[in-house]
């Protein structure tokens, strides 16, 4: 795909764009990949928190500071950092972009990273492997498919704890941000969530908006942060 809007706005502008439903995961691949040294940076440009708030959520939930994490959509590791700071130390990353994966390797904050497409490929991991899963901005249109739930729900222990931090317009039809959302990631995060719930998988314990994900152009967008409860 060629642009002259290079970085994470060439993100954007594919999400919002008519044909972001039908791109395949080598294209989300590539565009990482080429945004991965620039990452950092634009993310403080945007002003995002969706990391900060993650890592407040999930100790919020999960006080023991020696339990395992695996961040999904790692990405530079922003998410690791944080939970790093807080005193988590035993944290392993997954992300399709093995560029952005070696961002967040000189973190020094990861146990392990591993290069998968979430949503098509298994997680190299056995069940009930993790006391808790993390994943800050990786539901996201073109991105990970909320599909991948039942796998996520295989690799965390019962009593185990999902932290899903998700920028609301993309789920959510929501004032001002029109544009970015998707009827069919909205409906797909729902379904997938619902059935997992009434198959008695998880339990949703919170949901919190927080504004502020976000800011561009002057416009703060909310978040959406959620906790389940692997049954
Ligand atoms: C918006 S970034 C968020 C990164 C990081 N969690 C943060 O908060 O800064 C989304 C990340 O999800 C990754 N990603 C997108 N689709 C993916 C997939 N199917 N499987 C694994 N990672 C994916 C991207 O490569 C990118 O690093």
């Amino acid at each position: 795909m060629q642009s002259n809007t290079p970085g994470v706005t060439e993100i954007f502008e594919l999400i919002k764009s008519d044909h972001c439903s039908t791109v395949g995961s080598q294209v989300i691949r590539d565009l990482y990949d080429k945004c991965s040294s620039t990452y950092d940076k634009e993310t403080v440009d945007l002003a995002c928190t969706g990391a900060k708030q993650s890592g407040i959520i999930l100790s919020e939930h999960c006080p023991d500071k020696n339990i395992s994490i695996v961040d999904c959509g790692t990405g530079t590791g922003l998410v690791g950092v944080q939970l790093n700071t807080l005193g988590y130390k035993n944290v392993v990353g997954v992300d399709i972009s093995q560029k952005i994966l070696e961002i967040a390797e000189q973190k020094g904050v990861y146990k392990n990273l591993f290069c998968v497409t979430v949503g098509e490929e298994r997680m190299p991991f056995g069940d009930n492997e993790f006391d808790a899963l993390i994943c800050c901005g990786g539901i996201a249109p073109a991105h990970i498919s909320p599909s991948c739930f039942p796998e996520w729900v295989r690799i965390v222990r019962p009593g185990g704890s999902i932290v899903i931090v998700v920028r609301r317009c993309y789920v959510e039809l929501h004032k001002d941000e029109e544009e970015f959302y998707s009827q069919s990631l909205g409906e797909s995060f729902e379904a997938n969530i619902r059935h997992l719930e009434d198959s008695k998988k998880w339990k949703a314990i919170s949901k919190k908006i927080f504004p502020g994900y976000l800011t561009k152009n002057g416009h703060a967008s909310d978040g959406i942060g959620m906790v389940f409860e692997i049954l």
